[in-house]
């Protein structure tokens, strides 16, 4: 299991693929042929599809062409600064959910159960696009570790790339400028007022001082011969995104982010105040047009952060010999929580606090959210781990401990977190209204719930772990919540009294969340082998109270005597749904009615006619059968048909329910244990 090895120490990416060790490494006359022959032809053809869809469109010209060809129609689109092309970005990604509400289709399959956070990132865009002052400020997503934050990042980074491929996304550069700078710049500020009156769009931004030195050097200063050519943003070509991560703070340069003399290059231009002799590696340079992720932000040295907050709220950047160099881009910074709170130590750091817009990334409270997350890591991981079946509670199991961890250490009662945890997975609980609920949201939301506890990669790592030790392709919900009781354990980071503290929410998990969702499954399951029972036991009910309603005996079929309806039977039946002793009246009125008109359509009426009474008669069945699940656990060998009645429900479970052989008759072990305690 080498390769669930790799998983483990693995952190936000995939992990390598290993190829699992007896199967052959791909070969071409086996690939010749067959399954892999027609998926790589899909793949080629995928490939060419991707091609066609993303082709480069070049363009390159003059200032001159450029006037003439790219600016008719397009002067609006072309004069976009950093931050409305994000936006228009993620309009572009952008559809209106259900509830009419913006989305980004870039998150969707990506992360989970942060919307808010999402929210506030596109508000902010939005704003700064619309002109606002936000957009002088720097946005910097504050959260617990793991928790999305640079997810967030890089699928922003992935959209722009993809965004400026589009025609809506088109955007153009001088050719040969370090800083890929619009072309529009060249526009004299003589030309401007023209420019805005012709076009109705505003120019900002002057030549770099690359672009300067060549103009007057190699053109004469006649701008409309500059070279113009449409860019493409990219990452891996340092065009438009540009990532900056400090290393180590002490040996960190101020080079890093703005370059510095390129010596190789003084020879030639003679001069080392010549900007064609200036090294343009830094990351500002590279994010220029689109977006620069600061990781780690508040790491760096204050003059780091001096000189980003004066480019977000400037749009320059001073450097040594030049004058000011103008940049446009967009500044997204990220830090974790504990980095903020020693940060905020230092008064002196209030005010650069002031100019930054702090957007904070929870993880999320909802259980099914969390276990998607879990899901998607999973999918995403080694064929070792991916092929190992879970039983279908484990991730909501993991998920429900993790959304524990993360709430305020109240002294709250156990029964409030697990009602507050449900009703954050939007359940229904104790007959509440949604408004209410919804009300009881917003009141009890501590300031700071979400930004502490389990992350999902702890949980991720406890489950590779389990799957590492486990002697077979199959984990159940206990096997998971052992594993993370020993990650707990080991973890020397977790102090004492917190552990004790999540232990408790293993068993608090198990006792109010796991035991409820694998005793419904078996009860389900065993619930169906008994079909025949349960139609037999509506029709008695049904005869039962029609000669209630009526007043009249029932003939036993065998013996023919004659005895009065059985009224016990009929309650014990109803208690199950809690029918009242001064409702049974008008419930039974009502059973029969239905009963009536499903016969008088020609209609059978089944189990599937009465929700209600469907649910009684299951609850009924299965306290009358549980001793053949009694039997599971017995010392004694069960009888045949008591075995066939188990394996029928074993089957269904595999079947119909999400477990396999294994984690069916685990399930099964389970819950007849649990139903010997009550
Ligand atoms: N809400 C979420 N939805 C989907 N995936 C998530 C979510 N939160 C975290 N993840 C996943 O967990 C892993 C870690 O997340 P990421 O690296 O984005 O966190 P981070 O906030 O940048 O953490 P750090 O502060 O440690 O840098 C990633 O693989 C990411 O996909
Ligand atoms: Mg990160
Ligand atoms: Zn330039």
């Amino acid at each position: 299991m080498t390769s669930a090895g790799t998983t483990r120490q693995s952190d936000d990416n995939a992990p390598a693929a290993a190829v699992p060790a007896g199967e052959p490494a791909g070969n071409g006359a086996a690939e010749a042929s067959g399954p892999h022959a027609t998926q790589h032809a899909g793949f080629v053809h995928g490939m060419a599809a991707w091609a066609a869809k993303h082709r480069i469109s070049p363009w390159r010209g003059s200032f001159a062409d450029f006037l003439e060809q790219i600016l008719p129609g397009r002067a609006a689109l072309l004069a976009r600064s950093a931050h409305q092309y994000l936006w228009d970005m993620m309009r572009w990604n952008g559809h209106t959910d259900d509830s009419g509400r913006f989305r980004c289709r870039l998150f969707d399959d990506e992360l989970f159960g942060i919307d808010e956070a999402i929210d506030r990132v596109a508000s902010y865009f939005k704003a700064a696009a619309a002109g606002s002052e936000v957009g002088r400020r720097m946005l910097l997503l504050l959260g617990p570790p793991s928790g999305g934050k640079s997810t967030m990042v890089i699928l922003l980074k992935r959209g722009l790339e993809e965004y400026s491929h589009s025609s809506e996304g088109a955007l153009y550069g001088i050719a040969g400028c370090p800083v890929h700078e619009s072309p529009l710049h060249l526009v004299p500020h003589s030309m401007r007022a023209d420019f805005r009156a012709s076009y109705d769009a505003e120019l900002h931004g002057d030549l770099c001082p690359h672009c300067r030195a060549r103009l007057e050097e190699q053109y004469g200063g006649d701008f409309l011969r500059m070279p113009v050519e449409r860019i493409h943003l990219s990452e891996a070509g340092r065009c438009g995104i540009g990532t900056y991560a400090p290393h180590d703070p002490t040996t960190a340069d101020l080079a890093d982010l703005v370059g510095s003399v390129d010596l190789s290059k003084v020879a030639q231009y003679g001069d080392e105040g010549d900007p064609r002799a200036w090294s343009w590696s830094g990351a500002v340079y590279a994010a220029s047009r689109g977006m620069l992720e600061m990781i780690e932000i508040l790491k760096v040295k204050r003059e780091f952060l001096y000189l980003l907050l004066t480019l977000t709220q400037e749009k320059n950047v001073k450097v040594s010999r030049f004058p000011l160099i103008y940049l446009d881009e967009t500044i997204l910074a990220h830090t974790n929580l504990a980095e903020f709170r020693k940060f905020l130590q230092e008064s002196e750091n209030e005010a650069l606090l002031d100019r930054m817009v702090i957007v904070q990334v929870p993880y999320t409270l909802n259980y099914r959210e969390e276990a998607r997350i879990y899901r998607k890591l999973i999918l995403a991981a080694a064929p070792a781990f991916r092929d190992v079946h879970l039983d279908p509670h484990v991730l909501h199991a993991a998920a429900v401990f993790a959304i524990l961890s993360r709430l305020p250490e109240a002294d709250d009662k156990e029964a409030e977190l697990v009602k507050k945890l449900r009703i954050y997975a939007d359940e229904d609980v104790d007959d509440l209204q949604p408004a209410d609920i919804r009300r009881m949201r917003e009141r009890d939301k501590a300031p700071d719930e979400g930004l502490s506890g389990v992350s999902p990669r702890f949980v991720i790592n406890a489950l590779s772990h389990a799957i590492i030790s486990a002697q077979r392709n199959s984990l159940s919900t206990m096997d998971v919540l052992l594993a993370l009781k020993d990650g707990i354990e080991n973890d020397a980071r977790i102090e004492p009294r917190r552990k004790r503290k999540w232990v408790d929410y293993l068993v608090l998990t198990r006792k109010d969340f796991y035991n409820r969702w694998v005793k419904a499954d078996v009860h389900k399951a065993l619930f169906v082998s008994f079909e025949q029972e349960a139609q037999d036991l509506l029709n008695k009910y049904l005869d039962e109270v029609e000669a209630m309603l009526d007043n009249r005996q029932i003939r036993d079929p065998i013996t023919s005597e004659e005895r009065r309806p059985d009224e016990r039977f009929l309650r014990a039946v109803e208690e199950k749904i809690h029918i009242s002793d001064s409702g049974k009246q008008s419930f039974r009125q009502e059973v029969v009615r239905k009963a009536m008109s499903a016969f008088k359509r020609g209609e059978a009426f089944g189990l599937a006619s009465h929700a209600q009474l469907h649910d009684a008669i299951q609850q009924y069945l299965f306290e009358q059968r549980r001793d053949v699940l009694r039997l599971v656990g017995s010392a004694k060998r069960p009888d045949d048909d008591v075995r066939a009645r188990i394996s029928a429900v074993e089957q269904r479970l595999v079947d119909e329910y999400g477990y396999d052989a294994h984690s069916a008759r685990e399930a099964l072990n389970y819950v007849t244990t649990l139903l010997a305690q009550e």
